[in-house]
């Protein structure tokens, strides 16, 4: 059987699957905490990537080498950039770009040196089952009747993007390059380059806490404290029971 890794970035995030971890089983391991066990039957390793993207590639590799996972899956939050992502709103991604990459003019703008690409896409098969995971797990919440799940490309950067002013541009410099992201945050592309690098599945789902505006730091933190773990247990339980 395949064993899942389920990456969250900060503890609070991870916090309900934990709750819902059998069999557990504590590894400290290149100064972090990896907890191997069962959620619904499938063997699991969850750990935190930390926060930004060399952190989440330290954890991506130890994961892969250490641990034997065949599947990283991200459950966080992350800002909202597109129109009409709201707080509350749940993005399955279909791929990752580094918005703060510019090794210009010696390759063109985002694209990731020695790999002649800027986007890492997303396992097709994976992502469709976080999708499918994400409509279950939304339903199960029963939240308001205009939360929205979206799919599409999301920008991962080591800045926490706090300002409508700053989250314009970035958009719109990510939209000059030709890449429309719905949602920003700060692990995502590392994690998908590392998956690319060992040949194996990643799919990520992002919960809206913020717009990445001028109140973004308030707004994630209250969300963050309060509704992201929720959020990770239903749609991990619905996404074991695809897996
Ligand atoms: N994760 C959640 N909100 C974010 C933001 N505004 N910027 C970067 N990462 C985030």
């Amino acid at each position: 059987m395949t064993t899942t890794a389920i990456l969250s970035a900060l503890a609070e995030e991870q916090q309900g699957l934990l709750e819902l971890l059998q069999q557990p089983q504590k590894t400290s391991h290149a100064g972090r905490d990896f907890w191997q066990g069962r959620l619904h039957g499938q063997p699991v390793v969850l750990a935190l990537s930390r926060i930004g993207k060399v952190a989440a590639a330290t954890t991506s590799v130890a994961l892969v080498e250490r641990f034997k996972v065949g599947r990283i899956v991200f459950t966080g939050v992350a800002g909202g950039l597109g129109d009409g992502v709201c707080v509350g709103d749940m993005v399955v991604a279909s791929g990752f770009v580094q918005h703060d990459l510019d090794v210009s003019p010696l390759f063109p703008r985002y694209e990731v040196p020695l790999y002649g690409q800027a986007r890492f896409d997303c396992d097709k098969a994976l992502t469709a089952q976080l999708l499918r995971a994400g409509r279950a797990g939304l339903a199960s919440l029963a939240l308001p009747a205009k939360t929205l799940l979206h799919h599409g490309l999301m920008a991962s950067g080591d800045r926490f993007v706090s300002g409508a002013d700053e989250a314009r541009s970035l958009r719109s410099a990510l939209r000059h390059g030709g890449h429309e992201a719905l949602a920003v945050e700060m692990e995502g592309a590392a994690v998908a380059q590392v998956c690319f690098d060992y040949g194996i599945p990643f799919a990520a789902v992002r919960t809206i806490s913020d717009r990445a505006d001028d109140t973004a730091h308030v707004d994630f933190s209250v969300f963050v404290k309060d509704v992201a773990s929720l959020y990770a247990q239903a749609i991990i339980r619905e996404l074991m029971k695809l897996l």
